[in-house]
Formats: structure tokens, C-alpha cells, sequence
């Protein structure tokens, strides 16, 4: 790999330290699921634990930079010249039922910038990692995004609605617009994996509303150092964490984008 900022080589030794205790924590779900306590607080724990993991890692570099996580919140709120953005389990509906489709995500920032980003399944045993002006890598492999040209023939994937969602008819009635247009559209239950397989070529776009930062933040990195185009739309200036993301191959991005309920998109 020839990624060797300070920043990749910290955020890169902190997930795979993280994720032994991960890889170790799936391979109780199978118990959990026939036991009668079911395997829901105990991924609750996990999920805290692997954060726990990740910011000890963090901090003991860098005591002094913000920290955007899921479980713990901000860390140094007021740094926002150095951040760290960290999901240690996206994908946790998949984690809970024993599917191998969720990873680790954590990039860092400078000045609202994503730099550099990891992504990794530990599962899979697959590491999708990028910094900036550097190029994006799936473990030592140089990644680029698809050369898919027409919407039509693409593989497209999505996610959402939450259970929660108060938009669910606005996403359904999108998923069906894009379904008449391309290829195929799939549902696989971890945004950051999803950006990741777009990035190397998987699917050719990806597009999801209701997500959070942490959930693509280091998606954005990679996509964009493997030749992708990310963009996000419908946004609320009074919720910043919140992001409806479109991620491309950039070919069919303008093609995507008209098929969307946006409200507007500069
Ligand atoms: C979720 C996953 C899922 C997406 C949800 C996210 P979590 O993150 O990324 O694919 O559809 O919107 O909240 O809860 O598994 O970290
Ligand atoms: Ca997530
Ligand atoms: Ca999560």
C-alpha cells in the first residue's frame, strides 16, 4: 500500500486492533440467536467496546483532536481543525443476524475535509482505504470505480428507509423511479460498505436518504481518490450530521441524479 500519512497508518492500526475483539464478539451471535436472551444488548456492548477500542487508539496520538462518533457523541467540540469520524459498526442489523456485511468506518478531517479513510470488513478480511491526492486501495489492490456509461445497464445500490423514517413513502417511491431505469438495484445494509463498492466497481451508484456523517464519511474519501463523484442534496443546515448522499462512477451521476425526489440539487 502506498498510503503513509500520520493520520492512515493511526486510523488503519486502531481498526485492526478493534477489530479482533469484533471478529471475536461475531463469532458469539451464532450462540446468542437460538438462546432465549436473543443477541441485542450483547451488540449493544460490542458496538460500545470496538469504539472504546478505536478512541483509546485515537487519543493516546492525539488527545487534543474532536471526535465525531455514534455511541459517545463529540469529543473537543470546539477542534474542528483535526476530526476524527468514527462508526465502529455500520452495518448492525447485519452484525445482529450473523450476516458477514458490516465493517468499521473512520476518517479524518482537517477544516471540514475528509483526508484519509478506512473502511473494513473484518469478516471478509477486506480493507478499502484512501488519502488524499494518494489514491484509493482494497487492501494492496488499486481501486477505480466502474466505467459503466448508461444508467441502464448499471448496478445500483440503496438503503433506508429506517424504521423510524417519516419519509417512507418519498424513498419507495424513488427506489421504484430508479428500478424502471437501470440494470438492478441492491439493498445490502452497510452505507459504508456500500460507497466502498462502488469505489471498486461492485455497483455503479449508490444513493441513500436519512443517513448520518459517521455512516460515509470516510466513504467520501475513498469514492472520490478511485475516480467517483459524491454529492449530497435535500440538506438541512440546522442538521449537519445528517446526509442524503448520491455516489457515483460519475458517468451516470447526472442520469441518477434526475431520477430523484430532490428538491434541489446545485
Ligand atoms: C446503518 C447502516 C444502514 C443504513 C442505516 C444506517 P448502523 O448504520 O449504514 O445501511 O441503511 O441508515 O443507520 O446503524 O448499522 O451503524
Ligand atoms: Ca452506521
Ligand atoms: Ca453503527
Amino acid at each position: 500500500m502506498r498510503l503513509n500519512s500520520p493520520q492512515i497508518n493511526l486510523i488503519t492500526r486502531a481498526c485492526m486492533k478493534a477489530s479482533r475483539s469484533l471478529i471475536r464478539d461475531f463469532g458469539e451471535i451464532e450462540n446468542l440467536q437460538v438462546s432465549t436472551k436473543g443477541p441485542g444488548d450483547f451488540v449493544t456492548s460490542a458496538d460500545k467496546r470496538t469504539e472504546k477500542i478505536i478512541i483509546d487508539e485515537l487519543q493516546k496520538a492525539h488527545p487534543d483532536y474532536g471526535i465525531v462518533t455514534e455511541e459517545t457523541g463529540i469529543i473537543n467540540k470546539s477542534n474542528l481543525d483535526n476530526r476524527w469520524i468514527i462508526d465502529p459498526i455500520d452495518g448492525t442489523m447485519n452484525f445482529l443476524n450473523g450476516i458477514p456485511q458490516f465493517a468499521i468506518s473512520i476518517a479524518y478531517e482537517e477544516n471540514d475535509e475528509v483526508k484519509c479513510g478506512v473502511i473494513f470488513n473484518p469478516i471478509m478480511n477486506e480493507m478499502f482505504c484512501a488519502e488524499k491526492g494518494n489514491g484509493s486501495y482494497l487492501n494492496n489492490s488499486r481501486i477505480r470505480v466502474s466505467n459503466k456509461k448508461n444508467i441502464k445497464d448499471s448496478l445500483i445500490v440503496t438503503g433506508g428507509p429506517n424504521g423510524s423514517s417519516k419519509i417512507k413513502d418519498k424513498i419507495f417511491s424513488e427506489y421504484i423511479n430508479v428500478s424502471k431505469s437501470v440494470s438492478n438495484i441492491r439493498k445490502l445494509g452497510s452505507a459504508a460498505l456500500d460507497v466502498a463498492y462502488v469505489a471498486c466497481g461492485r455497483f455503479d451508484g449508490y444513493w441513500q436518504r436519512e443517513l448520518n456523517y459517521w455512516d460515509i464519511a470516510a466513504g467520501i474519501i475513498i469514492l472520490k481518490e478511485a475516480g467517483g463523484f459524491v454529492e449530497f442534496f435535500d440538506e438541512d443546515k440546522n442538521l449537519p450530521l445528517v446526509k442524503n448522499i448520491l455516489a457515483t462512477n460519475a458517468n451516470i451521476h447526472d442520469e441518477l441524479r434526475g431520477l430523484l425526489n430532490k428538491k434541489d440539487i446545485e
